[in-house]
């Protein structure tokens, strides 16, 4: 079912595009990501973060959700299926489970464990023939411009040489919503580590972004874009309007049925993520 990204990323990276890596959180989010990529028949990442997949009871009801779907939908587009932000735990579950892509987020770890703890992975993951992607700083968190931290470059090199597939690099990029006195990306960092390494950079905290700082990124070497807060907002945006035109939800339009109520926010996400397909120039499968 599911296709490693490690041909696909290297593509990438070499020329100077993204493939998106979006979040999921429930049936409608992982529908509404195959089908935009179905329509726009291109690649595209699927990620569960550890708490999206409690939440949905589990990383093998996430594995058997995506699959199910793609059979259900006809998907004939390349489908990676990631786990984000995982701990050593989740990784080594994911990668039991068949999921083709692990990140293992050692960035909380001292380097030295982070390195250890990352190859460990690394060498289980690859013996399966599945991805690692790693992270070395710190992606900031939500709303705080002074909680991220730079990567460093002998770190990226010591990463890229014990063989990971794809690195996240802090490079001033904060998870969720970007303060208003957000400084942007730092790219004279980006520059030193895309310089040092050639495997396909991760930019995380990718919704907010404007978008010549995300093409310029990606001109550099970025070649994964993550994305979760975007179509969040989307979602939130469309249901809170259709419930708002539909005051009635209970009577003649039958819309307190989930599967109306849902619609709306679900249409949203696939209009936002050929946006953002269109932003990451990622091109059409042959
Ligand atoms: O790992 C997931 C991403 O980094 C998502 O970040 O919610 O800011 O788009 P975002
Ligand atoms: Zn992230």
């Amino acid at each position: 079912y599911f296709d490693n990204g490690n041909k696909l990323f290297d593509d990438a990276r070499k020329n100077q595009y993204a493939i998106g890596a979006y979040n999921i959180n429930n049936l409608e989010w992982t529908r509404a990501i195959l089908r935009a990529a179905a329509e726009t028949n291109t690649p595209v990442l699927i990620q569960v973060s550890m708490g999206a997949a409690k939440y949905m009871g589990g990383y093998k009801f996430v594995k058997d959700m995506v699959e199910d779907q793609m059979d259900a939908m006809n998907i004939k587009v390349p489908v990676i299926l990631n786990l984000d932000h995982g701990d050593y735990e989740a990784a080594i579950k994911c990668i039991n489970l068949g999921y083709s892509s692990v990140m293992f987020d050692g960035h909380k770890l001292p380097i030295e464990e982070n390195y250890a703890r990352t190859k460990e992975i690394v060498q289980l993951a690859h013996s399966r023939g599945i991805a690692v992607e790693a992270e070395i700083g710190k992606v900031g968190e939500n709303q705080d411009t002074s909680s991220g931290e730079l990567a460093d470059v002998e770190d990226a090199m010591a990463f890229a040489a014990m063989g990971v597939d794809r690195l996240a690099c802090g490079i001033g990029n904060i998870h969720g919503i970007y303060p208003a006195d957000w400084q942007g990306l730092n790219f004279a960092r980006l520059q030193e580590i895309a310089e040092a390494i050639d495997i396909p950079l991760v930019l995380h905290g990718g919704s907010g972004i404007p978008k010549d700082q995300v093409q310029k990124a990606i001109s550099m070497g970025i070649a994964k874009v993550n994305i979760n807060t975007e179509f969040q907002l989307a979602f939130q945006d469309a249901t809170r309007k259709y419930i708002e035109n539909n005051l009635d939800l209970n009577k003649d339009n039958k819309g307190y049925d989930p599967r109306k109520l849902l619609l709306p926010g679900t249409d949203a996400i696939t209009d936002k993520m050929k946006d953002m397909i269109e932003w990451l120039g990622t091109p059409a499968v042959a």
